[in-house]
């Protein structure tokens, strides 16, 4: 038998233990740090944009709500998925979901691409009471939020430290975050409004509001994307 060379090091548990704990962080030191050195190794979709500001409170209330342990974002790419939710989902269309929201839980459906399904007021109604709905879903009622009143008191600053990390908005943007957002608000209200749905002033302007523009946003590069592609045609 050949000599075996590693016999003796085998033999000493504790300088063993020491050098397989030395190899395990280089190798992991060097699949770890080259990404933060790779910028850009992901282009976003040329039709991808930022999220409003409206959006990015929706954002905020629908992981404060925690609607992401019910609802996953993420199509993968099987028939099954993308006859039922649309196209499968791309890492181009997620660079400004910060943090990511694709999730694997789906006790409700994926929702990457639930923007546009449905007319403002049907989200209003669901939100109210998704039993009315769908008799038999399990999702909670979010009554609560059309009647709490949206705080966009931090909105800039939200946006302020996203462009910090990358996500391009302009000044005038970030300055304008709250008229923007108001006057965001005060169009889906309308859209409610205009389907027969009465509602109060504190209605117009709340939670509700903002979570359904984000829902309303979701998808909306790869609808884009796909709208290009056929008039390109
Ligand atoms: C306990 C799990 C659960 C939670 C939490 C939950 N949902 Fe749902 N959701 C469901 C189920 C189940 C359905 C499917 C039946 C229905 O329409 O209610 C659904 C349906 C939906 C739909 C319609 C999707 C479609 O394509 O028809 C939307 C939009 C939605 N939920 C948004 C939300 C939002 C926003 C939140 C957080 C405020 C949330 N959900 C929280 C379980 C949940």
């Amino acid at each position: 038998m050949a000599y075996e060379w590693h016999l003796p090091l085998e033999s000493r548990w504790i300088r063993l233990s020491t050098l397989t704990f030395l190899a395990v962080v280089v190798g992991g030191l060097c699949l770890l740090i080259p990404p933060f050195f790779l910028q850009g190794t992901i282009e976003p979709l040329a039709s991808l944009r930022p999220y409003t500001a409206l959006e990015l409170e929706g954002r905020d209330l629908y992981i404060r709500e925690g609607c992401n342990t019910c609802h996953s974002q993420q199509v993968r790419p099987f028939k099954t998925e993308t006859d039922r939710y649309g196209p499968f989902s791309l890492a181009g269309e997620g660079i400004y979901d910060r943090p990511f929201l694709w999730g694997s839980r789906r006790t409700g459906p994926d929702l990457a691409r639930v923007g546009g399904k449905y007319p403002d007021s049907w989200h209003w109604l669901h939100f109210k009471s998704p039993r009315d709905i769908e008799p038999r879903t399990n999702m909670p009622d979010f009554l609560f939020l059309t009647e709490a009143p949206l705080d966009l008191s931090l909105t800039s600053t939200r946006m302020e430290v996203l462009r910090r990390l990358g996500h391009p908005y302009s000044d005038a943007e970030i300055e304008g975050a709250r008229a923007d957002a108001e006057e965001a608000a005060a169009e889906i209200a309308r859209s409610i409004r205009a389907d027969g749905i009465a509602l109060s002033e504190l209605e117009a302007r709340s939670e509700a509001i903002a979570m359904i523009a984000y829902l309303q946003s979701l998808g909306h590069a790869v609808r884009q994307n796909a709208v290009a592609a056929a008039g390109a045609r």
